[in-house]
């Protein structure tokens, strides 16, 4: 389990050399070789138990049914989407006889492997949530003292994803423990992604974060605080991955990944525009798309922005980099750079922050780009032609309210 730490630059010399040896991979499971697509329930369905006030938004087996089903008839499952995953409030507040975990018996009365089954024949993955410490954070059983236990039980039931979080916890132990229930979950010898809560709380107890050690056993992590449908909390985000982007890119790559958290584009927290430039922006980090949102009854818009397949194309590039913010113009439009899997691609990504469109005049030299010619340039949220745009000139380029503009160029 060595981590893949070489820029590209050093990769290329030392292929160019002869020296290049196969990337040893971070977490050796298989899995997340491009981030992990799917929905979650927390933030449009939280910890709603209440199926006799709120059957149809409740957490249940029928409300992952409903969205297992909508995620495979409504073109989610074409276009990527996979996973789909409980969070908190899932189970019962006691063990089993046996110390399981198990289902809430009234919201899940089919049972979680009946769960896992039904999602399977959708085609799809199931993820579950677990809580590291002795309490979840809405206080179910944690999973302290019982990690073998129930990452069989897990593999048991089907599970295909697993994210465990951090509650009730003591953070001294993380770089001990969270190895542990990679090695609980590998022994179970079913692959499962494993979305880790580790970084997100050690800053706050004054401790260095080590992403090579967290690579190593994790698929993705957390590292900030929850989204919620703000738009302020969406600029939050994104400001931590700016400020701390030169340790967050080189920890970023295939099997292992920066997690900045659920996708909230569905609901009405957010514009169409603050929508889009949330999708613009997870894709350019590289991010696991997981969506938080209602499917049965998504605006066509919001859907259209989630389904654009150009968009996603960025997110899934098989090099896995995290973009890079390279420029920014006053405090109001942020320019990320992306490098792409085909020699000299990229994708770009203009945020406006500000509430009133934009209009910012460069050169795409500015960005870095430096083919000696030039560039053509393509609109992968409107899926147009921009057009031919010579490297060293200055050209004009508008950005909505509170929006982005989203290119892929080449030479
Ligand atoms: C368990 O780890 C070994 C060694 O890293 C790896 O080859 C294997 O694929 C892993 N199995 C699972 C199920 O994750
Ligand atoms: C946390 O774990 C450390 C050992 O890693 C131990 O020394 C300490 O007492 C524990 N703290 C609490 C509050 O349990
Ligand atoms: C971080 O973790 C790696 C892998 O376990 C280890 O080799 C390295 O020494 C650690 N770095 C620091 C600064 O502790
Ligand atoms: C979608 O339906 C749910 C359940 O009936 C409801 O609570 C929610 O407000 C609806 N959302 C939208 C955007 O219409």
């Amino acid at each position: 389990m060595v981590v893949f730490r070489m820029s590209l630059k050093l990769a290329l010399a030392l292929f160019l050399l002869g020296a290049f040896y196969p990337i040893l991979e971070a977490l050796d499971n298989g899995l997340a070789r491009t981030p992990p697509m799917g929905w979650l329930t927390w933030e449009r369905f939280r910890c709603d138990t209440n199926c006799k006030k709120n059957p149809k938004n409740c957490i249940s087996e029928n409300l992952m049914m409903e969205m297992a089903d909508r995620m495979a008839e409504d073109g989610y499952k074409d276009a990527g989407y996979e996973y789909v995953n409980l969070d908190d409030c899932w189970s019962a507040k006691e063990r089993d006889a046996q110390e399981r975990l198990q289902g809430d018996p009234e919201r899940f009365p089919s049972g979680m492997k009946a769960l896992g089954n039904y999602i399977h024949s959708r085609g799809l993955k199931f993820g579950i949530y677990a809580d590291y410490g002795t309490k979840t954070c809405s206080g179910f059983p944690g999973s302290w003292g019982h990690f073998e236990l129930d990452a069989q039980t897990f593999a048991d039931w089907g599970v295909d994803m697993m994210k465990l979080d951090s509650c009730s916890s003591n953070v001294t132990t993380y770089s001990k423990g969270y190895p542990e229930m990679a090695h609980a979950l590998n022994a179970t010898g079913r692959p499962i992604l494993f979305n880790c809560k580790w970084p997100f709380v050690l800053p706050h107890y004054g401790m260095k974060i080590n992403y090579t050690l967290i690579a190593e056993y994790c698929n993705t992590w957390r590292n900030f605080w929850d989204i919620r449908e703000k738009w302020s909390l969406v600029l939050m985000i994104v400001d931590y991955y700016a400020l701390n982007q030169d340790v967050l890119i080189p920890a970023s790559g295939p099997g292992h990944f920066n997690d900045p958290d659920m996708l909230v584009v569905g609901d009405n927290g957010l514009t169409v525009d603050q929508a889009q430039a949330h999708f613009a922006m997870w894709s350019i980090l590289a991010a696991p798309l997981l969506m938080a949102n209602d499917l049965r009854n998504i605006s066509i818009p919001r859907r259209n922005i989630l389904l654009n397949k150009e968009v996603i194309a960025v997110n899934q590039d098989p090099l896995g980099i995290m973009g890079r913010l390279v420029l920014q113009f006053s405090d109001r439009v942020n320019l990320w750079v992306k490098q792409l899997s085909k020699p000299q691609e990229w994708a770009v990504v203009f945020l406006n922050r500000y509430p009133s469109p934009q209009t910012v005049s460069l050169s795409l030299q500015q960005l870095g780009l430096k083919s000696l010619s030039g560039y053509n340039l393509r609109d992968i949220i409107t899926h147009s032609d921009i057009g031919y745009r010579d490297s060293s000139k200055k050209y004009k380029y508008t950005i909505p309210a509170t929006g982005a503009l989203m290119m892929r160029i080449h030479p």
